[in-house]
This record gives C-alpha cells, sequence and structure tokens, in this order.
C-alpha cells in the first residue's frame, strides 16, 4: 500500500516536473506529432463515438481534434499542470471533461461503459511504473468498462534509438494485452516519421469489443 503510494507520487512528480517546463514532446508545434493525430484520427474516421475516453490527455492536443467525432470526452491526465492549459482551449461542440487524475487509481466502469477508449503515447509510461500485474489489471478494467461493439485505440511509438521504455518488442507487448483481455484488432498500421532527425514508428492499433 505505502509504495504503492510511493508509485503515485513518483508518477505525478515526474509528469508534473515536465509539464511545468512547456511542451516537453511539442505536441503543439512538431510535424511528426501533427502528422500522427492525423493518422489516429483516420483510424477512427467514419463514425461518431458517443462517450469516449481518454487516458494521458496531456495538453489537450489530440482531445481538441477528437472532439467533432466524439459527443462527451472524459480525458485524464496526471499533471495538474497539463490539465490546467487544456482547460484553456476552445473544443467546439463536444462536451470535454478535463480531470487530473492517476489513471491507474481511476476505475473506468464507474462512468462506462465507453464507446471509444483511447491510450495514445501513455502505456509506455504506465508500464515503466507499475506492475505488469498492475498494467495487466488496467486493460481488463478498459476491457470492461467498453460497450460492445466499443473501440479501443492504442498507439505508442516504438524504436531501438535508445529509449528503452520504447523497445518495439515491449510495445507490441502492452499492445497484446489488449488482445489478451478480450479486445479484438480491427486494424492496425505502423506510422513512421521523423523527429529531431530520428526516425521513429508508432504502433496504431484500433480494436473493438465485440
Ligand atoms: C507522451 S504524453 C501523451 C499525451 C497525449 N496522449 C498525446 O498523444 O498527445 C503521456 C501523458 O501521459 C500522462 N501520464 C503518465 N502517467 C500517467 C498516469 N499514471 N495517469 C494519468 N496520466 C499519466 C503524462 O502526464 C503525459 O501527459
Amino acid at each position: 500500500m505505502a509504495e504503492r503510494l510511493h508509485l503515485d507520487q513518483q508518477a505525478q512528480g515526474f509528469f508534473e516536473g515536465l509539464w511545468q517546463q512547456g511542451d516537453h514532446w511539442e505536441f503543439e508545434s512538431s510535424d511528426f506529432e501533427q502528422q500522427r493525430y492525423t493518422r489516429l484520427l483516420a483510424l477512427l474516421a467514419g463514425r461518431r463515438y458517443p462517450r469516449v475516453l481518454e487516458l494521458g490527455c496531456g495538453a489537450g492536443t489530440l482531445t481538441r481534434q477528437l472532439a467533432p467525432i466524439a459527443d462527451h470526452i472524459v480525458a485524464l491526465d496526471i499533471s495538474p499542470t497539463a490539465i490546467a492549459r487544456a482547460r484553456t482551449l476552445s473544443i467546439g461542440p463536444a462536451s470535454v471533461d478535463f480531470r487530473q487524475a492517476n489513471v491507474m487509481e481511476y476505475n473506468p466502469q464507474t462512468e462506462g461503459p465507453w464507446d471509444l477508449i483511447l491510450l495514445s503515447d501513455t502505456m509506455c509510461y504506465l508500464g515503466w511504473l507499475y506492475s505488469c500485474f498492475d498494467v495487466g489489471w488496467l486493460a481488463s478494467q478498459l476491457f470492461a468498462a467498453t460497450r460492445v461493439g466499443g473501440h479501443c485505440l492504442f498507439a505508442n511509438a516504438m524504436g531501438e534509438f535508445g529509449d528503452m521504455l520504447l523497445l518495439p518488442w515491449l510495445v507490441r507487448t502492452y499492445r497484446d494485452l489488449l488482445y489478451n483481455v478480450g479486445y479484438v484488432r480491427e486494424t492496425e498500421e505502423i506510422f513512421q516519421g521523423t523527429k529531431h532527425g530520428v526516425r521513429i514508428e508508432v504502433l496504431m492499433t484500433l480494436c473493438v469489443k465485440k
């Protein structure tokens, strides 16, 4: 229990520290990130998603782009600074509830069922700090909280460029967790781009609860 509290504090301290310095990942300004969002939205195109849960929304850059295809979005991030920044966005017709929360302490079933759950570059950080059991448990809770016919969009950067959190076999293991808890693959692609001169792949998987 004390160990879990320590992890939660470590997670909040680390990500809050990054967001206090600004847009660390350059979500707003990087061409790579904008192209990544465009591909993610293309995977979601052709449907409306009445109730959306986004885990690790940062300052809401992707959330804003999701708004035209959603009715209501709950977007969670552990960093108070990121959430404060997200709340300043003008979002269009969808209602968006930006909330400071640790997704590992959030029960997605309380407010479910969800038509779409998004994990965009979030899983690698959960797997960094939390145990395999805890991340697997979260995946099972997400599945339980998804409406039958609803979707989960998983996306994570990966590559062999020195960031151990993004090793391809590890990222594919996170993706496989979603299959193991019951989601079925609808479509998958590997987006490729360059950021700061480094070639990066992003595994993008849209899965469904049948
Ligand atoms: C790489 S950013 C991705 C942001 C956004 N999903 C996107 O693709 O633009 C990862 C985000 O996850 C958040 N995060 C990390 N661990 C978290 C946790 N346990 N609970 C909630 N948010 C978390 C970080 O604060 C950060 O904003």
